[in-house]
């Protein structure tokens, strides 16, 4: 296929969604950063989820998730809705679909795709993954860290701040109705080859969403 009926199809993918896209990256729209459900509320419905709907989240739905996982809440500063040692800000958030595989920008909150087809099986080893309609992979650049830290220090802050936004991604999903589990059984390197990764970065942890099966 060449460059430009790729292009094309991208482009058709993309208005199915009901994103705008802008040159290569995809525009979401603004999250909406009110509401939600109590905190408290959150906590208590927070749960792993293992059984999906195969449909997919809309455009308003997905921003306002990417944005509760790593967004931008504090514009003068950069700075993001999840901790990160020593501000490295080193996870990345991708996104894969049955369409494509994304990379999450937080400061233009845009999606870059970084692969086309359907890698969602590769995103574990556990069968629902293939069929849940987005699994999110946490992947840590280490260009980002810095080389004062002992390997084994750098290893526990990379996984430390890939966990606050699994964490976010929950009671995201807790407040929205949306099912999720997050998962440690996956194939680095495998993973990292479909989705492009250079060789300073790692794949942490992946994170599975959508509607519930069966439900609303
Ligand atoms: C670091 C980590 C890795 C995990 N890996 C997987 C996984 O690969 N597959 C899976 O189905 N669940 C995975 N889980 C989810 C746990 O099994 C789940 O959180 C645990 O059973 C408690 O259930 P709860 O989340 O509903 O409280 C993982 C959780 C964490 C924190």
């Amino acid at each position: 296929m060449n460059t430009w009926m790729a292009a094309g199809l991208f482009m058709i993918g993309m208005m199915g969604s009901g994103l705008a896209q802008d040159a290569g990256s995809i525009r979401l729209p603004p999250p909406e950063t009110a509401g939600g459900m109590p905190l408290m509320q959150a906590l208590q419905a927070r749960r792993s989820s293992r059984e999906f709907a195969g449909r997919p989240l809309p455009p308003q739905l997905l921003s306002n998730l990417l944005w509760a996982a790593n967004g931008v809440n504090r514009p003068d500063s950069g700075k993001r809705t999840a901790p990160s040692a020593r501000d490295w800000r080193e996870i990345d958030v991708y996104v894969t679909t049955a369409e494509a595989a994304y990379r999450y920008d937080p400061a233009t909150h845009t999606l870059t795709q970084v692969a086309t087809g359907d890698l969602r099986r590769l995103t574990g080893v556990q069968d629902f993954v293939a069929t849940a309609p987005m699994n999110l992979v946490y992947v840590a650049d280490l260009d980002r860290t810095s080389d004062d830290d002992a390997p084994e220090r750098k290893a526990r802050f990379v996984a430390a701040d890939a966990g606050f936004i699994a964490q976010n991604v929950y009671l995201f999903c807790a407040s929205a109705g949306l099912a999720t589990v997050v998962r440690g059984l996956v194939d680095p390197v495998a993973l990292g080859k479909a989705l492009r990764l250079g060789p300073r970065q790692q794949v942490v942890l992946a994170q599975s969403v959508g509607y519930p099966a069966g439900g609303r």
